[in-house]
């Protein structure tokens, strides 16, 4: 079937601001919003007898997963092993009988993903996935599906199944939590409540458009770009640099704020941009300190922050980025946005395929 990009300039627009639409759309498979619980019919694993959660995934779906092992470890205090879906498939790991095995991938055939699949379950795990599209073979294959409510993705660059995968993770790691006795009636209200106000969020953050738009005629003329972030924040500075290398083609690393000083700090003069991501949450002053350091030699940041966060920087930035402010819980579903919007209109300026970008594939089924 014919999908339009209506008003927008290219599907990966277009499936931007399709985000708080889809995302309540999939929440809502996975939450009463007006009860302020888990449907547990909605959840076909039972997470009081498990142990372990291997995750497995690649490329954006890989970084989804890694910000959902936060929140499966501190939610529901279940230990999490996750890895790229072509390392995990030939590592040999021993695997224990009482760990769930979960696969992310937005099309579902992802052949490494696939291969995962296949290893774990010939080892007698139980298997489930989050996937996008549900007549796929890694969902045919489980024996959980958990789906993301995306509809069909165009762009080669993910964004919405991006976010859909983290509203999905989300509620099961309440789910997980409720199962297993790690969270009360009230925090499962709160938690819920929570991720019912993503899309509202969201939905003020594309407001800022415009001003992201701005801050793209710098980063169109760059080399290279550091994103640095901690706690959740990490992954997504990782999803961040993938977005502007696919479709920019501008070199782009993501890194743990805390290993600046092992390495990437080297690296730091004028030329190259980095990109902070730090909500102001339990971790904001440790991440204000590397940005500091960035800023003592030179590095011109781009901060993405909170009205608070703002305040208490303390540095001249080359931009800030005003975001509003959000229960921790949901600070990666809405930061996502602007890293989106930067690797878009990046993409756009130079002028490149966004949609189409050159060497890369929507689905990637063979080794
Ligand atoms: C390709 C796509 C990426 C996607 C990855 C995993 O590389 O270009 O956007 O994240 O495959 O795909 P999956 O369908 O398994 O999520």
């Amino acid at each position: 079937f014919l999908v339009s990009k209506g008003n927008h300039r290219h599907f990966m627009q277009k499936e931007m601001f399709e985000q708080p639409e889809v995302i309540s759309h999939t929440l809502s498979n996975y939450l009463d919003f007006t009860m302020g619980t888990v449907r547990e019919e909605a959840i076909g694993v039972d997470f009081s007898t498990i142990d372990r959660l291997t995750i497995t995934a690649c490329g954006t779906a890989f970084y989804a997963a890694s910000v959902a092992r936060y929140w499966f470890e501190q939610i529901a205090r279940l230990p999490v092993d996750i890895d790229i879906a072509s390392e995990f498939r030939y590592r040999e790991m021993p695997l224990s009988k009482n760990s769930l095995a979960l696969f992310v991938s937005q099309s579902g055939e992802t052949a490494d993903t696939l291969a995962s699949l296949r290893y774990c379950k010939a080892q007698g795990l139980k298997i489930a996935s989050v996937v996008n599209v549900t007549g796929s073979t890694i969902a045919r294959e489980s024996d959980a599906i958990f789906p993301t409510l995306a509809g069909p993705e165009i762009g080669v660059a993910s964004t919405k199944a991006f976010t859909c995968q983290l509203s999905a993770m989300a509620a099961l790691a309440i789910a997980a939590g409720k199962a297993r006795g790690t969270i009360d009636a009230r925090q499962e209200q709160q938690l819920v409540r929570a991720l019912s106000e993503a899309p509202r969020y969201i939905n003020q953050v594309l407001k800022l458009e415009n001003q992201i738009e701005a801050i793209c005629q710098h980063l169109a003329k760059v080399k290279h770009v550091l994103y640095l972030g901690r706690g959740t924040s990490y992954p997504l500075a990782m999803e961040g640099a993938l977005k502007l290398k696919e479709i920019s083609y501008i070199h782009a690393e993501g890194y743990a704020a805390g290993e600046l000083k092992h390495g990437p700090i080297a690296l730091i003069d004028e030329t190259m941009p980095v990109i902070v991501i730090a909500p102001s949450d339990r971790l904001y002053d440790k991440t204000v300190s590397n940005m500091q350091e960035v800023a003592a030699r030179g590095g011109r940041v781009i901060l993405i922050t909170d009205r608070k966060g703002a305040e208490g920087a303390r540095i001249d930035t080359m931009a800030t980025i005003v975001l509003p402010d959000v229960p921790e819980l949901i600070t990666p579903l809405v930061y996502a946005l602007p890293i989106q919007m930067l690797a878009y209109h990046t993409a756009v300026t130079m002028g490149t395929d966004v949609d189409q970008p050159r060497n890369l594939a929507k689905s990637v089924t063979v080794e």
